[in-house]
C-alpha cells in the first residue's frame, strides 16, 4: 500500500506546484518503502533523504520566487516555514548519517508536515497568485 498516496484535495490549483509537492508525496513513498526493507540499505535511504532534501528545497525557493516577484505580503512568514522545515531535513539526514536509526515517527512528521503545509499555508497564497495572473 502506497504510505502517502495523491489526494485530490492536496491540489492547489496551479498545474506547475502541484506536480512538485507530487514529486514530494513520491520521494516520502521511496523512503516509506527503503525504511520498510527486511534489511535496510542505509546507503540508499540517504541517498533518497539527499533527494528530498534537494527537491524540497528547489521546491521551496521556486515557491519563494513567486512570493517576491509579486510581493506576496505573507512570504517573510512563509519563507521562515520552509526554512524550519528544510533544517528539520538536514537534522534528520545528519542524524542518520552519525549512525543512527530513523524509524516511523520520521515519516509521520514528513506526512504530516506536507498534508499541513499544502493544504493550509500553501493554499493560502493561491488566490493571491491567482489574482496576479499565475496559472
Ligand atoms: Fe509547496
Ligand atoms: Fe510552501
Amino acid at each position: 500500500m502506497t504510505f502517502m498516496p495523491w489526494r485530490d484535495d492536496l491540489s492547489v490549483g496551479l498545474e506547475s506546484i502541484d506536480e512538485q509537492h507530487r514529486w514530494l508525496l513520491e520521494a516520502t513513498n521511496r523512503l516509506h518503502d527503503e525504511m520498510s526493507q527486511e534489511v535496510r540499505h542505509r546507503e540508499v535511504i540517504i541517498e533518497v533523504i539527499e533527494g528530498l532534501i534537494d527537491y524540497t528545497v528547489n521546491h521551496f525557493i521556486m515557491e519563494e520566487e513567486l512570493f517576491y516577484r509579486h510581493g506576496y505580503p505573507d512570504a517573510d512568514a512563509h519563507k521562515a516555514l520552509h526554512d524550519h522545515f528544510t533544517k528539520t531535513l538536514l537534522e534528520i539526514l545528519s542524524h542518520y548519517e552519525e549512525g543512527k536509526e530513523i524509524g516511523a515517527e520520521v515519516l509521520e512528521l514528513l506526512k504530516n508536515w506536507l498534508v499541513q503545509h499544502i493544504m493550509v499555508v500553501d493554499k493560502a497564497y493561491v488566490p493571491f497568485l491567482a489574482e496576479k495572473g499565475v496559472a
